[in-house]
């Protein structure tokens, strides 16, 4: 039976069993990237940080080989509407799969598996004397920050967004955000500071309240390896929406292992997306970002 109840902040949603099939609703041009919706009939809500295994109905594998196996996503946004829950995804095309979910067009069918993964924490339990939040995203990692956004503050939380991207190419999703009260940076100064999103995080962390908010990020390799040193520095702390090649996405093939600061390893699809700055060695994992 479907879960018609919203998540807790926080909360991690289990998933039904296996894959299911969702219509396209409707794919937007947001900047450089694109924003596709599906209707999920029977699923539950997901919760910020929190991914989705898709792949598209037709056009997918089958006798012409690539992309076979899904493909992970961050869920972007999600919405309780009639009829199931309305799935936002944020898409960059770089490679079969991205293409061919970038392509999609309205009453075509997603095969859908989540939501999956360990979600962003409510910034208390991030931190005893954390009352608020500073969402640092960059490029298509931008994509988890809007829907954790909305939930925090709609649960009365304070939340300041900055966003980074290498130049007008690489750069959408400000849709998804629905407000002004962004700080935007960008390497080649299209828009707002020229420069790193890290930059703009340097400044808020020299700030005497730094403390008083938990930094979540979601971003390159190298962008989020920053926010993680940045943050140990100062004594401030952090969550990190992290990738890594993922086949399955829920924790049998062990290909999106990732080594533990304390020694041994991690699954990212199962004991992330969403880690600690503290709990792992580096956020510089192979195979991830682009
Ligand atoms: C938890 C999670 C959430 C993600 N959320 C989003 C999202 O919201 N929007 C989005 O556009 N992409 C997202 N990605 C990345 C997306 O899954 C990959 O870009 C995609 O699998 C590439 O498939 P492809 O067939 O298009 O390209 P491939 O041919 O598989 O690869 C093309 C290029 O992308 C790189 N790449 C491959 N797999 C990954 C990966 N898992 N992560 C990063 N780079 C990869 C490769 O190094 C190569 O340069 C997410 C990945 C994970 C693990
Ligand atoms: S993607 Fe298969 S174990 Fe994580």
């Amino acid at each position: 039976m479907t879960a018609t109840r919203s998540p807790g902040l926080g909360e991690r949603v289990i998933a039904p069993f296996g894959r299911r099939r969702c219509q396209v609703t409707r794919n937007l041009h947001s900047g450089g990237y694109r924003i596709f919706s599906a209707l999920d009939p029977d699923g539950p809500e997901p919760a910020a940080g929190q991914f989705y295994m898709l792949a598209a109905d037709s056009g997918w594998g089958g006798d012409r080989g690539r992309p076979y196996l899904a493909r992970a996503f961050s869920v972007a946004d999600a919405e309780r509407q009639d009829g199931g829950v309305r799935l936002d995804f944020l898409v960059q095309a770089v490679g079969p799969g991205t293409a061919r979910l970038a392509a999609l067009e309205a009453g075509e069918g997603l095969w859908i598996h989540g939501p999956l993964g360990r979600p962003f924490s409510a910034p208390r339990d991030v931190a005893d004397d954390a009352a608020g939040a500073i969402l640092v995203g960059g490029g298509i990692g931008v994509a988890p920050l809007a829907i954790w956004r909305r939930q925090l503050l709609g649960a009365g939380i304070p939340a300041r967004v900055l966003l980074g991207f290498r130049d007008r190419r690489n750069s959408g999703g400000l849709d998804l955000f629905d407000c002004s009260e962004i700080r935007l940076a960008s390497e080649d100064g299209h828009t707002g500071h020229r420069g790193y999103v890290t930059d703009l995080l340097g400044v808020l962390l020299e700030g005497d309240d730094a403390r008083s908010a938990a930094v979540y990020a979601c971003g390159p390799p190298a962008m989020l390896e920053a926010v993680r040193l940045m943050c140990a520095e100062r004594g401030v702390a952090c969550e990190l929406a992290m990738e890594a090649p993922m086949a399955c996405g829920f924790g049998a093939c062990f290909g999106c292992a990732i080594p533990l600061s304390a020694g041994g390893y991690m699954r990212l699809c199962v004991d992330g997306p969403v880690v600690s700055g503290d709990e792992i060695e580096t956020a510089l994992v192979p195979g991830s970002g682009h």
